[in-house]
Parts: structure tokens; sequence; C-alpha cells
């Protein structure tokens, strides 16, 4: 790999361990991709926050390499284990939250933003089309790619930590306009009508062209909830970290139209639904909020909320900023007034959670495959007017 006199400098030490250490991985990453240089980024997003992941040894890991480094660029954080404000009510134990917080806070001293979201683009980490970039998180990933035209590999928390450092990222894969070209004509026979649906859509296209870059048709609107569900559902269910829309993401324009064709209709979508949804009636827990909500679903939550109870426990998922805009509009104190939780800093999925529910009702086909994988809950995905109806009734009725 080509290495620039300031980039031996920094190898040699003389901008410190941190700084050398953090080199160190980009050019052993760089090697195994055969990457040709270093690039420089416009922002970071960095994942593996959760102390149920990383444990006392990434805690460590971070603590020491805090001591010298600091991130150069925007960095932003991925969601941790719990909401410091209600670990209670999540069934979290104080230890835990404590380590937590110290996770948090080695970011902090770092100089990373502790967004602790997975909707990094909502919160002020938003690039533009052809901005490099080096995000971990595969749905951020997904939709940074796709939806904003920004340019960033799937990396690792550590990949992602150790590019905010350098301010660079090796230049391989989706640094590459070459490697972001559509493969597949996808077209859609059936109208998708709600933002599970597009979820519902990343696993039908995993099933029909596995890995190959999809150029998909028959959308004429989507809004950032569908594509945020879509970009969550395509990485989880296929691994790839872009897809194209005509009309909708950023780079359409820029490619040709795929010769190979693939339709899916209205059974591929009844099919989905069904290898989605587990036969269950009472219900332990409803999710929202994966990725984390937008304002504009609690807006609608709320409005299906409004005067009612919840007979069992419904979660809603989003970041601090978004909580905090709909405080101000009111969204929050009518959701809370039902019986609802809108839990902020973490998710599902990230916090530790296994075995404490047996039963999840979400509109969220990425919940569905991580909850089923990791916390062994059974599952079903529903449309979010259907969550919010299991969850007033507290069974699933067909
Ligand atoms: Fe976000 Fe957790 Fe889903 S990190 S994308 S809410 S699994």
């Amino acid at each position: 790999m080509y290495l620039s006199k300031e980039e031996e400098r920094i190898l040699n030490g003389e901008f410190g361990e941190g700084k050398r250490k953090a080199l160190e991985i980009l050019l052993a990453i760089g090697k195994i991709y055969d990457a040709d240089r270093l690039m420089p980024i416009k922002s970071a997003h960095i994942s593996g926050v959760s102390y149920n992941n990383i444990g006392d040894a990434g805690l460590d890991f971070l603590r020491e390499f805090s001591v010298e480094a600091k991130v150069s660029v925007k960095a932003t954080l991925n969601p941790g284990g719990v909401d410091p404000s209600r670990w209670q009510e999540m069934g979290i134990d104080e230890d835990f939250t404590r380590k937590q917080m110290e996770v948090v806070n080695v970011f902090r001293r770092m100089g990373v933003e502790t967004t602790l979201t997975c909707t990094p683009y909502l919160v002020g980490n938003t690039p533009s089309k052809g901005d490099h970039i080096a995000w971990g998180e595969s749905s951020a990933v997904a939709y940074a790619n796709s939806v904003l035209g920004a340019m960033t590999n799937r990396e690792s928390g550590i990949s992602a930590l150790a590019a905010a450092i350098i301010g660079k990222t090796p230049r391989y894969g989706m640094h590459v306009k070459e490697e972001r070209v559509p493969k597949v004509r996808v077209k859609l026979k059936v109208k998708l009508r709600e933002p599970s649906d597009f979820g519902a859509l990343g696993y039908i296209i995993s099933k029909k062209i596995g890995g190959e870059v999809p150029w998909i048709e028959g959308i004429k609107n989507a809004g950032i909830e569908e594509l945020k569900m879509l970009s969550a559902s395509i990485a989880t269910y296929t691994g790839l970290p872009i897809f194209h829309i005509p009309g909708i993401t950023a780079e359409w324009r820029d490619f040709d139209v795929p010769r190979e064709v693939v339709e899916i209709d209205d059974i591929d979508m009844k099919d989905a639904y069904e290898y989605l949804s587990e036969s269950f009636d009472g219900i332990d827990l409803v999710w929202i909020g994966c990725p984390h909500t937008t304002v504009e679903e609690l807006r609608k939550i709320a409005r299906l909320l409004e005067g009612k109870s919840v007979k069992t426990e419904l979660w809603i998922t989003t970041s601090r900023r978004v909580r905090q805009e709909a405080e101000k509009l009111g969204y929050i104190r009518i959701i809370g007034g039902a019986g609802a939780k809108v839990i902020c800093d973490t998710c599902v999925v990230v916090a530790p959670l296994k075995g404490k529910f047996k039963t999840l009702v979400t509109n969220s086909a990425k919940a569905c495959y991580y909850c089923r994988g990791v916390n062994n809950f059974m599952v079903k995905v529903a449309n979010l007017e259907k969550c919010i109806e299991a969850a007033l009734k507290g069974i699933w009725i067909e």
C-alpha cells in the first residue's frame, strides 16, 4: 500500500502510540482487501458499543486506546446496551448500566459524539453524495451508500474507530465506483404500502438474487421510514451494503439498467410475511424502532395510542435527539400516557434481554432476524397499525 510521508511518520510513532496503533489496524485491513492507499473521510460512525457484546475485554481495549487516541473527524456512536435513565424499567441490572456508561465515557474522551443511535443520518451525521466515510452498523451503511450516495464499506467497530482517529480509510470496495454497479433488475409486481413491506422486500431479494447489487423498479414513493427499513433488511438478509431505486436513490442516473431480470409478486410478499411470522397468541413485547424511529413514526404511534392503554409491554426505541424533538411536539406524553416506553440509546437486540421475553411483535424484518437468532424470541412481523393494535389487545388476533 502506498504511504504518504505523514503516514510513514505516524507509523514510526512520531504522533503517539494511539495514532500508530490506529494506522496499523487500517493498514492490516487494507492489505487483506488489496487497497492501493488510504483516502480521507468526512465522518465515521462507530458500532460495537454495547457492553453486552464487547464485555470487559472490549472495555479494557478502549480504555487503553483512549489514553492517547482522539478522533480527527466527525464521529458518531451506535446504540449501547441500556437506556441509563430507564435501566430498571428495562429489567437491566445496575452493574451492567455502570459498565455501559463507562464504555460511552471512554468514547466521549476520544472526542466521539455519543449519539448512541443506528440512524446517525437523523442526528447530524449526514454525508453528501460522493463523500467518503467509514461507518459501522449495516443498516446505516446501506442507507448512506444507497439513499445518500456517500461511499463506505461495512466497517467493524474497531476499523471505524481507527478510521476516525486517522481521518482516513483504505480505498477498496464501496469507495470505488465500479464496485457499486447494479447487477440484477428487480421488477416489483406488488405494491409496497407500509415500511414493514419494505423490510419484507429485503428478505425476498435475498431469496431471489442473493448477494448481487439490485436495481429495484416499481417503487414510486419512499420516505426515510421506508428506506431505512429496506436498508436494514437488505443489509441483514443479503449482506449487501448498497441498492438502487430509479427516481429515488442517489446514484440511479450513474449506471446502466442491468440486463438480468427478476420479478417479485404478491405471492412472494405473502410467503415473506409467512416466513417472518411464527404462530403464537400471547405477546410479551411489541417493539417499534429497528432502525431507531423518526419523529414522524412517533407522531403516528402517538395518534394510534391517544386516550388508550396498552395491555402488554410496548417499547419504542429511538435516539435521544429525536425523542427530544418529539417531546416538544407532545408525542412522548401521549405515548407514555398509554403505558408504552420510549427508550433511547439502545435497542432490543443489543441490550441484554435474552430470556426476558418469549414472544415479540415488531414491524421490522431486521428485528425479526436478530431477535430470533440472538435472543431466542418467537417473532411476528406486521405493519405499524397491527403492532400497536397487538399492544393494545395484549394478544395476537389474525
Ligand atoms: Fe438499530 Fe438495533 Fe435495529 S442497532 S438497526 S435498532 S438491531
